[in-house]
């Protein structure tokens, strides 16, 4: 049986930055009760032009080329995100579309901030039955656009960006070696986007109720968090035939400092193992778990052999864990450029758009 290992990762975040004392321009706030209650300094914000596929192709290259993985080698594309771009097409399909994944299958994974271990345990289950070789998965949102600007509750939490991981089949032992996923259901109202659904499609009334806006019961969703985050990372590392004791980082979804000071007390693990980016970036639901990993290789704390659990948690409620052994790329003789792809693709996706076009226009004038 394959092993599958995170070859290739990669992180971009959109370059506008928002900090507290500019929250506490639009509502009763201040920069020191944030601080203290969530550890959050400042988060990024997508310009109007920037969307959960355009972040996502940002950090996907860079994962890509990491890997030195063309994107048409890519067989599976699964994108997690809470603000995915549409209720459908899927979002990954977007990202197929605009990196020239040519043969890569893609679908959108919903499980809110736990949503990148969800879909990084599908990838790598994939891949370890033998039926995929390689796979990217992507974390990606402009949760911005649906945070209540009026409300101090949310709107001091959430930050946008992207964070991706290219998954690959190795016979080398190692990669990811457990995950847990869990979900209660019991718990749905704590953390809410109403509207656009199914049950609250867009109206006058659904927009003025403000049912398109996040909606949190903070306490709940904190007593929950603190709750999983320890007792999965347990379960995880169980699950691996490890102990706290094998591991060097715990990379925690970034939604509030309190939350992993919580966690990490609970595991008796010091602070010192935890990757913490919350500061500067805010909850980026579900690219937080990457963009925090990617940080922590490019300075050289994460390495080569290293145990590295991740572990998350959000609507649902879902929370999950993941233990890996770091391996990194596959040592390859010939060196690939992802982002001369992007080229190809523009081409390959507007010489698709004409021929179907054409074949409409044909097929007209045959009826
Ligand atoms: N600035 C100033 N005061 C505030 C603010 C603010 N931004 N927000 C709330 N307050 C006030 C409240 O109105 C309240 O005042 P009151 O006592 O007069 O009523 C007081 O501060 C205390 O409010 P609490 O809600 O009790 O504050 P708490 O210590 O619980 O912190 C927080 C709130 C930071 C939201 C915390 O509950 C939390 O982090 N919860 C978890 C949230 C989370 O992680 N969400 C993401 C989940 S992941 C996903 O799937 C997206």
């Amino acid at each position: 049986m394959p092993y599958a290992h995170i070859t290739g990762w990669g992180m971009f975040v959109p370059e506008p930055v928002l900090t507290n004392d500019d929250i506490a321009k639009m509502v009763d706030t201040n920069d020191e009760w944030i601080r203290d209650r969530t550890g959050i300094r400042q988060r990024h914000i997508a310009r109007e032009n920037e969307f959960p596929s355009t972040l996502a192709v940002e950090a996907s290259i860079k994962a890509l080329q990491v890997a030195n993985l063309a994107p048409t080698e890519l067989d599976l594309i699964i994108c997690a995100s809470s603000s995915p771009e549409y209720i459908f097409p899927a979002t990954a399909c977007l990202i197929q579309d605009q990196i020239g994944a040519t043969k890569a299958g893609a679908f959108d994974l919903s499980a809110a901030c736990s949503g990148f271990i969800y879909a990084t345990n599908m990838a790598a289950q994939a891949i370890r039955s033998g039926s995929i070789k390689n796979a990217l998965v992507i974390g990606t949102e402009t949760l911005s656009r649906f945070v209540n600007w009026k409300d101090r509750n949310t709107c001091i939490l959430f930050g946008d960006g992207a964070g991706a991981f290219v998954i690959q089949a190795s016979e080398r032992p190692g990669g990811i070696l457990s995950a847990v996923m869990h979900s209660d259901g019991s718990g749905a109202d704590s953390l809410t986007l109403l509207g656009g659904g199914a049950r609250y499609p867009a109206t006058e009334a659904s927009v003025h109720e403000g049912k398109h806006f996040i909606q949190m019961d903070g306490k709940e969703v904190f007593r929950f968090a603190t709750r999983v985050m320890g007792r999965a990372t347990q379960e995880s590392l169980e699950l691996a035939g490890l102990t706290t004791n094998d591991v060097q980082w715990i990379v925690p979804h970034q939604a509030n400092y309190r939350i992993i000071e919580t966690a990490a007390k609970y595991l008796k693990m010091p602070l010192d193992k935890y990757i913490i980016n919350v500061d500067r970036y805010g909850n980026t639901s579900t690219a937080s778990i990457p963009i925090a990993t990617v940080e922590a290789l490019e300075k050289g704390q994460i390495k080569s052999g290293d145990k590295v659990v991740f572990v998350g948690f959000g609507a649902g409620l879902t929370w999950g864990a993941m233990t890996v052994e770091w391996t990194g790329p596959i040592p390859a003789k010939r060196h690939v450029y992802p982002k001369r792809y992007r080229l190809f693709a523009r081409l390959r996706s507007l010489l698709l758009r004409a021929v179907r076009l054409i074949e409409g226009f044909l097929s007209r004038r045959e009826l």
